[in-house]
């Protein structure tokens, strides 16, 4: 089959709200704009400035009710301030999803310590505290879909750079969705997650157009040979915020053109 690939419709999502940490840009603007599409109403939550453009722009695009605001993951204030205005101002939300991330390549013996736990901080603190502040709106209200983003790298060791810490953060995010895939699962709340392999964003950008030989050894190692774009994202994230997913919970699912597999 060839041409533009054709969106599924996920009927029980229309007139939902959804919060997308890591909204501002890249994946996580990606497929917040997959849900818009679907009819949700959509919070963009980022530390960029930018968001709140982004969140206008958004409705500009879509017609549903966006706002993005100026957010921090990993601290539970500022989480808890922007989830007020998400049920002021759209409702209470029904979808998370949490792709606020930083990468850090370095040496793991002489990655200063402040570095690590910066990434771990921002990607498997951030995802948990983001789950919380849902969590705590989503199991009294009965109903919810978290999507985290892990990574291959919770599963893999990437090569040729040295990536500990995001290594170790997302193998966390990968064991903290099953474990509150298990501790909600009877709250009608359900835990997931998209594993992504290399995909074109600005996070990769910054290692790419440093040394353009990465990205054409990084496609060889990929059976599928090329990097993702950030659409190739949007039909899994529909769908496991979507009832048609109603029976999976605590999985991670690799997106990553066979990466994995060799
Ligand atoms: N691009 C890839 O190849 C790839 C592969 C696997 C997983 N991922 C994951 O996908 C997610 C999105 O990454 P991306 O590639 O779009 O990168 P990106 O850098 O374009 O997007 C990440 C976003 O997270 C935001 N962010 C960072 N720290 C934050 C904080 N403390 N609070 C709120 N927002 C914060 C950034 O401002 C940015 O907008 C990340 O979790 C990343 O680890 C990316």
């Amino acid at each position: 089959m060839s041409g533009p690939a054709r969106e599924a419709v996920h009927p029980d999502l229309a007139g939902g709200v959804a919060v997308v940490t890591g909204g501002g840009r890249g994946l996580g603007r990606s497929m917040a704009a997959a849900l818009a599409r679907q009819g949700m109403s959509v919070a963009l939550l980022d530390l960029l400035g930018t968001v709140e453009g982004e969140g206008a722009r958004l409705h500009a695009e879509t017609g549903v009710a966006a706002f993005g605001a100026v957010t921090d993951v990993t601290d539970p204030d500022s989480l808890e301030a922007a989830f007020q205005r998400v049920e002021a101002e759209l409702g209470t939300p029904r979808v998370l999803v949490n792709a606020a991330g930083v990468a850090v390549w370095a040496h793991a013996l002489d990655q200063p310590v402040e570095q690590w736990r910066r990434v771990l901080d921002v990607n498997l603190t951030g995802t948990f505290l983001a789950c919380q502040a849902f969590g705590r709106r989503a199991v009294p209200a009965g109903r919810g879909a978290v999507v985290n983003v892990a990574s291959m790298s919770a599963t893999i060791v990437n090569v040729p750079q040295h990536q500990a810490a995001y290594n170790a953060s997302k193998a966390g995010v990968a064991h903290l969705t099953a474990s509150l895939a298990v501790e909600w699962a009877a709250t009608g709340v359900r835990v997931n997650a998209v594993s992504p392999g290399y995909f074109l964003s600005d996070m990769t950008r910054q290692f790419t157009d440093a040394n353009p030989d990465l990205r054409r050894r990084w496609e060889e190692l990929t059976p599928l040979g090329r990097m993702g774009q950030p659409e190739d994202l949007d039909g899994l994230v529909a769908f496991l915020a979507s009832h048609s997913s109603g029976y999976i919970t605590g999985q991670s699912i690799a997106v990553d053109g066979g990466y994995t597999l060799v």
